[in-house]
């Protein structure tokens, strides 16, 4: 018998995130028009996101990716982060958009954002597709918004657990105990449509 992850359920469909990221695009056309900004995405996450997102602005935009990874132990959260991979390019006055999956606490991306001011782009600015904002610790702005996510473990869409899932097309809620959880395979079933999801939306975007 197919055993999955119990409470697993549909977060955002595809339609509902395709629908948003043209939105976003279109804005982002409008906000931008006659300037070519530079989309910078955070790996790993934020590529999905990206590589969609920008075949929707009607603008010639670059594209720059960095790469980090947390410094995280036990509850000293400083946010600090380590850089594996920066920009290419130089952003000294360009347009800088910021891409990212999701943000949580807002600690990595307020780390990152000061590090990128540094170096004197003409602007910033930040396009999440999901804000938790139940959950931020450092006061940021942010310009562009795909959905506000509930307190909940999401997959899909490039956010991952343990590494998977992140090539699902739609996002899906975890509880976050089980997210920890041992099976890294156990939403396989899911994928395949062997086990239905469970679509009681609890707590989905307003
Ligand atoms: P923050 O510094 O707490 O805002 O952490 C943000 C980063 O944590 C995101 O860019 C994700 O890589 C990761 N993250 C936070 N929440 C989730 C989740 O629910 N699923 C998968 N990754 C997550
Ligand atoms: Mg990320």
């Amino acid at each position: 018998m197919m055993r999955g992850m119990e409470g697993t359920r549909m977060l955002f469909t595809t339609d509902e995130i395709q629908t948003r990221v043209r939105d976003l695009g279109a804005q982002i056309t409008r906000d931008y028009r006659g300037r070519t900004p530079t989309l910078v995405s955070v790996l790993k996450g934020g590529s999905v996101f990206l590589a969609d997102l920008f075949r929707q602005i009607d603008l010639p935009v670059r594209v720059d990716f960095m790469s980090i990874s947390h410094y995280r132990e036990g509850d000293d959260e400083s946010g600090v982060v380590r850089v594996l991979k920066d920009l290419d390019d130089d952003i000294i006055e360009r347009d800088v958009i910021v891409v990212e999956d999701i943000i949580d606490t807002g600690l990595t991306l307020s780390y990152l954002l000061s590090s990128l001011r540094e170096r004197e782009p003409a602007s910033l600015e930040v396009c999440t597709l999901l804000d938790r904002s139940a959950r931020r610790i450092p006061p940021l702005e942010i310009r562009y918004r795909g959905f506000d996510c509930p307190d909940v473990f999401v997959v899909g869409y490039g956010l991952d657990v343990g590494e998977r899932y992140r090539n699902l097309p739609f996002i899906l809620a975890l509880d976050r105990e089980r997210a920890q959880g041992d099976d890294p395979d156990a939403l396989v079933p899911y994928l395949s449509g062997a086990l239905p999801l469970d679509t009681a939306r609890t707590g989905a975007a307003d």
